[in-house]
């Protein structure tokens, strides 16, 4: 696609491109290269800077120096809007209990959803603006948030308002994911049909006619939901015409993932315990897996997802911060490439893949974002390094020269 030199707007020229283009170089890369950013916040051209047509020649050109620019980054799954913290559950497994133990005795997800309910919307807003202005800083540009912790019909509506109110109070653009099915509160034990009925299924389609979802979640797990009850959850976003996701096979095997591909989910996420039966129906459906080493780590997991399977497959992989209280309180998406690296054993091409092209897939805006290539928005992330793999190798420590937001000044 090419823009006519009547829209006015900016070259960068002087930049080395990781444009993260399938089928080229590695990571895509274009030295020496410009990009030309339209006055709609979109890549108009993007190439080897001897090749830019003439017709963007008369557009105010800015050098960047040779800096690597990368597209802005996207964090694919988390639950950055919640009330508290679980620093002392962080204790208490220290001390030997475990994540499942915690939950069953009435913490973990559940003790988050007492602070949550606590918390006005200013709050809940309030508390996620320092997580979020880290990832900013880190070049983040867009953002998923998933509710969950208020698991009631109004409890939810005021975590996904705090989401969408994030995208008003930063230059980052948001998107939402209703996450009723992500655990059974205290006064629904063993009532979980009923949860489903008088919660889950209402607050979605309140939720929805308040134009706050862009995409369905769920907990497949033992100590949350079964395929049977994620599947009615599925069935509704069906009817409403909302994508889904779900957490699956993260502390054991229930088939969660081959169910998210069944519905043709955008993504099956965490994954550890993932069968070749589900990576064969993810493959099939064309279903993003969401590794999220935070998790991971936190946990002390031992069991390490399939990787190589997953590529075998061609299942396309991204990665995730899952920012939350309990098992991954984590707000830096360059130390996720940094565990995806070194524990994963994920390239770091795949890596940066992983939260730029891959990401933009699992949240379904893969037209939009995520590479750079005339058309897409110019969501961009300017590095003072010279090699991409840079990003994954340093721990700690932040590169980031400048993040553009659809327009460059
Ligand atoms: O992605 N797995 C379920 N949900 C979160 C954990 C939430 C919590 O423990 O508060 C996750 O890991
Ligand atoms: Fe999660």
């Amino acid at each position: 696609m090419k823009t006519t030199a009547e829209t006015t707007g900016t070259v960068l020229s002087g930049a080395r491109l990781a444009t993260m283009r399938k089928g080229g170089t590695a990571y895509g890369l274009v030295d020496n290269g410009a990009l030309a950013v339209g006055g709609d916040g979109r890549i108009a051209w993007c190439g080897p800077a001897e090749e830019l047509p003439t017709d963007f020649s008369a557009w105010p050109s800015r050098d960047l120096g040779g800096r690597l620019v990368t597209p802005g980054l996207i964090d694919c799954h988390t639950h950055i809007v919640h009330g508290g913290n679980r620093a002392r559950e962080f204790e208490m497994r220290l001390e030997g209990a475990s994540y499942e133990e915690i939950a069953r005795a009435g913490g973990g997800i559940v003790s988050t959803v007492t602070a949550t309910r606590a918390a006005s919307e200013d709050e809940l807003v309030a508390s996620a603006l320092p997580r979020l202005d880290t990832l900013i800083a880190e070049g983040v540009t867009t953002l998923e948030v998933k509710s969950g912790y208020g698991l009631t019909v109004a409890d939810e509506i005021k975590m996904l308002a705090a989401a969408r109110r994030l995208g008003r109070e930063r230059p980052i653009r948001i998107v939402t994911t209703y996450l009723g099915a992500h655990a059974v509160p205290a006064d629904y034990k063993g009532r979980q049909g009923a949860f489903i009925d008088e919660v889950v299924l209402p607050g979605l389609d309140a939720a929805h006619a308040a134009g706050l979802v862009d995409a369905v979640d769920g907990f497949c797990e033992g100590i949350a939901f079964s395929t049977e009850e994620m599947a009615r959850v599925f069935d509704r976003a069906t009817a409403l015409g909302l994508p889904v996701k779900l957490h699956a096979e993260q502390l054991s095997d229930l088939g969660g993932a081959a169910l998210a591909a069944r519905y043709a989910a955008l993504s099956a996420d965490h994954l550890e315990y993932l069968s070749q039966t589900g990576i064969d129906a993810m493959a099939k459906a064309g279903t993003v897996a969401v590794l999220l080493p935070g998790a991971f780590y936190t946990l002390r997991e031992t069991q390490l997802p399939p990787v190589a399977a997953l590529r075998r497959a061609g299942v396309p992989i991204a990665l995730a911060t899952d920012c939350n209280p309990g098992t991954s309180p984590l707000t830096s998406l360059l130390l996720t490439l940094n565990m995806a690296a070194t524990l994963f054993r994920m390239t770091p091409e795949e890596a940066l893949a992983g939260v730029t092209r891959e990401a933009a897939r699992a949240l379904g805006l893969a037209a939009d974002l995520g590479t750079l290539e005339a058309g897409r928005i110019a969501d961009l992330a300017v590095w003072n390094i010279d090699e991409p793999a840079e990003l994954s190798y340093r721990i700690g420590f932040n590169p980031l020269h400048e993040r553009i937001f659809g327009i460059p000044s």
